[in-house]
């Protein structure tokens, strides 16, 4: 290597410096006992005087000029290393605090639900959504081409699986498999070719509930949803039970509870009625017993079906189902 070329290579090197050790190497290196210029100088001897003399100068020069650069890096480094001591890290300062998120509203009220119910010594079963046509329609009493499947516009998948209308086929596959007495209730998600509207969407949640034992009346249904519903809105309510037609329950009924907006006087939300329509429900129509299994004249039952979405919508004065499902954050950062 010539002395330019050594001379570029040194101030390379020193760039790439950034610890004091790493200066010591450096420094050994070109300057050590058998550094690069020691070894120039070594060839030197062998060279005319007077060459000798010139190229002699030119590397102690250099040889300098090193030294110099050496030191004014160690400086800059001893500076570094004080300004860092110098500056002060509070561990203890609280940290950037990043977006959190948080429970969908009808979540928030499904989990409520649940531990109502669980309270009152109901268990919570899970289910698929993927159903049967025997157990969403015969297994309840709804023959093949009875009227009431038209009550439910149903998604076929092919001419025996169908997306679950409504979370009901619960009660026979649960009955199946346990025995009495029991307490259930089956959340989940059903499928009907409705138009979407405020009111109606065609992905919707339901809340399947099933009590069965010996000497059940509607007294005891009326008992458990007044509870219930006393503590989902954290005020008293009145429930009144609407005649209807279920195939699987008789007598079968709409539980209305009063309007929790305006206390059964009136308002817009319960159609200046004082009543708002929640559910489906029934006394267990011996067929269904019969379809499980179980005998009808030892057992008895109610079961009810809440619409999840009606019950969100009631708790937070929501006006449009739809709100629940489009995923809107100005919406969503509200619960
Ligand atoms: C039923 O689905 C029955 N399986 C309920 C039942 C269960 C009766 C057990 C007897 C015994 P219905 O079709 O009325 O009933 O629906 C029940 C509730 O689901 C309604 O009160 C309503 O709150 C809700 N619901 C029905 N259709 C829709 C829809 N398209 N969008 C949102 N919610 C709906």
């Amino acid at each position: 290597m010539t002395i330019e070329e050594i001379k570029k290579k040194f101030k390379e090197d020193l760039e790439k410096v950034s610890d004091k050790k790493m200066l010591e190497d450096l420094r050994v290196r070109y300057l050590g006992r058998n550094g690069e210029l020691n070894m120039i100088l070594r060839e030197i001897r062998e060279m005319p005087e007077q060459e000798r003399a010139q190229i002699g100068r030119y590397v102690n020069e250099f040889k300098n000029e090193i030294n110099e650069l050496i030191k004014t890096a160690e400086d800059r480094l001893v500076e570094a290393i004080s300004n860092f001591s110098k500056e002060w890290l509070d561990v203890t300062a609280p940290g950037m605090s990043l977006p959190r998120g948080h429970l969908h509203p009808r979540t928030i009220v499904l989990h409520k639900v649940e531990e109502i119910f669980q309270s009152l010594g109901f268990s919570v079963i899970d289910s698929a959504e993927l159903e049967t046509d025997y157990y969403n329609f015969q297994a309840l009493n709804y023959p093949k081409d009875h009227p009431a499947r038209d009550m439910q516009d149903t998604f076929y998948v092919t001419d025996e699986f169908l997306m679950r209308s409504q979370t009901s086929p619960n009660q026979v596959r649960y009955m199946e498999k346990h025995n009495p007495p029991l307490r259930i209730i089956a959340p989940g998600k059903v499928y009907r070719r409705d138009a979407s509207d405020a009111t109606h969407e065609s992905q919707f949640f339901q809340v399947e509930g099933l009590m069965v034992d010996k000497h059940i009346s509607i007294g005891h249904f009326k008992a458990v949803i007044t509870e219930f519903f006393k503590r989902l809105y954290s005020k008293e309510v009145k429930i009144r039970l609407r005649p209807s037609y279920f195939p699987f329950t008789e007598p079968s009924f709409e539980p209305d509870i009063s309007c929790t907006f305006c206390d059964g006087q009136g308002c817009r939300i319960c159609k200046n009625t004082g009543w708002l329509e929640m559910a489906g429900a029934g006394m267990v129509h011996p067929f269904v017993f019969k379809s499980a299994g179980y005998n009808a004249y030892e057992w008895q039952g109610f079961a009810f079906g809440f619409g999840l979405d009606r019950l969100v919508m009631m708790k937070y004065k929501i006006n449009d189902i739809r709100l629940l499902n489009f995923g809107d954050l100005r919406f969503l950062k509200q619960f």
